[in-house]
């Protein structure tokens, strides 16, 4: 069986989104920038030559992750995110929510942020990684290898699926592994792309086949790779000319090729344009 699924992304900010014919979300994903600014790769060896200190400085050295980064509008993503998602149903169990990835600094930000907006009950997630980017100095302090996102919404609490394929019905605790998409299966484009396998399970828990799902800084495209998989729409916004064309030449879900749904029924993507 064929499932036709949209896929889209745009090469623009967000804040234009009246421009596109999008569809309203049942979740909005995205992994916001994260405003370190300068001391983006502070800890990284990328931040020396061939990654060895002896060498200096390379050229990422005092530079962001990507151009936007250090300048990003909190209070506009939080507006786009109300107007965006689906309204609150008068049903339980079918209400929206979003994702917001960020560092652990920025969380009480994030919901505060939330709140404003509408978004009033929010809890945390931990991603537990069992490998850590910070390598410098790493046999002379405790290392970083967690990641962290805070899921909002408005009133209701979001649709859940927690069921697995046998019918049972499992607890999701708020804590995930994250584990790398190997760079057989989907292509490394962005310094701070997310792996696919757990956006996956993330769409999984909060929506349904055919639902939408919006990334606004959608970087690679693994959110819109993520949720072609698993046969819902998708929408993104990228605002960097390089990672937006990147993305569209790279990102499998781009292509005319289709993909497997779990469960055998093959996707492909339909073009609004
Ligand atoms: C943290 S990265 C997202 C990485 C992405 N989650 C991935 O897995 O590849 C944030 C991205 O948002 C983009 N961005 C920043 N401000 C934006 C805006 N106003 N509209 C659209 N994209 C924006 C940046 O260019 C950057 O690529």
């Amino acid at each position: 069986m064929k499932k036709k699924v949209i896929c889209e992304l745009y090469h623009d900010n967000f804040q234009n989104f009246k421009r596109y014919p999008i569809k309203k979300a049942q979740l909005v994903i995205a992994d916001i920038p994260y405003n370190i600014g300068v001391d983006a790769y502070a800890s990284n060896p990328q931040w020396y030559q061939d990654g060895d200190n002896s060498k200096g400085e390379s050229k990422l050295a005092k530079s962001n992750f990507f151009a936007g980064d250090g300048d990003f509008r909190i209070a506009e993503y939080m507006h786009f995110c109300n107007k965006l998602l689906i309204k609150e149903p008068k049903e339980k169990g079918k209400a929206p929510a979003m994702i917001v990835f960020c560092s652990f600094q920025q969380i009480q930000t994030v919901i505060a942020y939330g709140k404003k907006y509408g978004f009033m009950k929010s809890f945390p997630l931990v991603f537990c990684k069992n490998y850590s980017p910070s390598v410098l100095k790493a046999n002379m302090k405790i290392v970083c290898a967690t990641e962290y996102a805070v899921v909002l919404y408005r009133d209701k609490l979001p649709k859940f699926r927690n069921t697995d394929i046998f019918g049972d019905r499992h607890m999701i605790f708020d804590w995930f592994e994250w584990r790398r998409d190997s760079k057989k299966d989907y292509p490394k484009l962005h310094p701070t792309q997310k792996p696919i396998s757990l956006l996956k399970r993330l769409i999984e828990i909060f929506t349904d086949p055919g639902d939408t799902v919006i990334d606004p800084c959608a970087g690679s495209g693994s959110t819109l790779q993520a949720a072609f998989e698993l046969g819902r729409n998708s929408y993104g916004f990228e605002v960097s000319r390089e990672f937006y064309t990147l993305a569209k030449e790279k990102m499998p879900c781009f292509s005319s090729k289709g993909a497997r749904m779990p469960g055998g029924t093959e996707v492909v993507q339909i073009s609004l344009f």
